[in-house]
């Protein structure tokens, strides 16, 4: 994520509303610790921690709700090694009457990818992931002419489908050892409609039109353009729910809920009561250059050197400004998410 994550991940923290009666409902069926013992729980894919504090107090609400206020909670935020994990604490800590505040709860943070191994056998008993399980732990190939896996045919839509399978059931595999049993696990998955469209597509292709534009330009070079790739891959309810009906996970975990939901685009909402377009442009921008940005300019340098993204990022946002501005009905986006409750039998 960008370093504008913890301000413009509005539209990701509507995403987790939809999480937080699932999250409620585990913490009432969770099995609990023994009277003294700590409650473990971890948040895989804390980015910035903004998006965290609310879940991570519901948890120590709801655990100690059942149990008193005695109990231990652990918590532990985790998520990729480049993560800035400096900013993910000075919000986590920072933040006025966040839960880290509260007596005998106690904050760590993993720097690992959640497709490992995280946490000892039958360490935890709950675990929270929020729109992160759709980020894949790589990309088998470019798609051809585009940044966005939902736009990829053929062969290359095969290897993408296929990887996104493999990372989902590594995922639930390791999360099925790391639970005690009666844990739970509750996903907001990043998802597509039955027929593979994101509620994405129209933004994704803006963006492809300002980077080809760059390129014309002589600002990418036609190598970096060609590995350019968010890499993720939304999947469908479907997909989501192969891997509880055959395959290692099958035996050790049982879906208890799930659902496919439409969010509603709150920054095209704004712009339709405010009729005020350039601040919709410079919202959808500063939504884009957080949440995908650094991602795509990573193949136009190499590690360690800006190599001129600075001025390619700047090129890129007044690019998208622009054209988000001239047809702002084309960007419309309403992501879709699965919710998935399961339990650790
Ligand atoms: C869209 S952000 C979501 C952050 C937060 N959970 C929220 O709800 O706003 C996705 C996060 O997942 C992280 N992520 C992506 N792939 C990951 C992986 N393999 N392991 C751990 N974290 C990962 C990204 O680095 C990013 O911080």
């Amino acid at each position: 994520m960008g370093s504008g994550y913890a301000r413009h991940s509005r539209i990701q923290h509507r995403a987790a509303d939809y999480g937080m009666p699932l999250l409620r409902r585990a913490l009432a069926a969770v099995a609990l610790p023994e009277r003294g013992a700590p409650f473990r729980a971890a948040d895989l894919g804390v980015a910035a921690g903004t998006n965290s504090l609310e879940p991570m107090g519901a948890v120590v609400e709801g655990v100690r709700s059942r149990t008193g206020e005695d109990t231990p909670v652990t918590v532990v935020h985790t998520d990729i090694p480049g993560n800035d994990f400096n900013t993910t604490f000075a919000t986590i800590t920072g933040s006025p009457g966040s839960y880290a505040h509260r007596p005998q709860v106690f904050v760590h943070a993993e720097a690992r990818s959640f497709y490992e191994p995280l946490f000892p056998p039958a360490e935890l008993h709950l675990v929270w992931s929020s729109i992160a399980v759709h980020w894949l732990s790589r990309v088998p190939a470019p798609v051809p002419g585009h940044i966005y896996s939902a736009r990829a045919t053929g062969e290359v839509r095969r290897a993408l489908r296929e990887q996104s399978r493999s990372d989902w059931e590594a995922f639930l595999t390791h999360r099925a050892r790391e639970l005690r049993p009666g844990g739970q696990l509750v996903v907001l998955g990043g998802a597509s409609a039955d027929d593979g469209s994101s509620g994405a597509d129209g933004l994704m292709d803006a963006a492809v039109a300002v980077l080809t534009d760059l390129v014309g330009r002589g600002l990418i070079t036609s190598e970096a353009w060609a590995r350019m790739t968010v890499p993720t891959w939304n999947r469908t309810r479907e997909e989501f729910l192969a891997p509880f009906a055959a395959g290692p996970a099958a035996a050790a975990l049982r879906v208890e809920e799930h659902d496919l939901v439409t969010l509603p685009d709150i920054l095209f909402d704004d712009f339709r009561a405010t009729g005020d377009v350039r601040d919709f442009a410079e919202r959808v921008t500063a939504f884009f250059q957080a949440a995908f940005l650094p991602s795509l300019l990573s193949t136009s340098a190499p590690a360690g050197d800006d190599g001129g993204t600075d001025a390619v990022a700047e090129a890129f946002a007044d690019g998208l400004r622009a054209r988000v501005a001239a047809d702002p009905e084309a960007v419309e986006t309403h992501w879709r998410v699965v919710p998935l409750r399961i339990t650790r039998l």
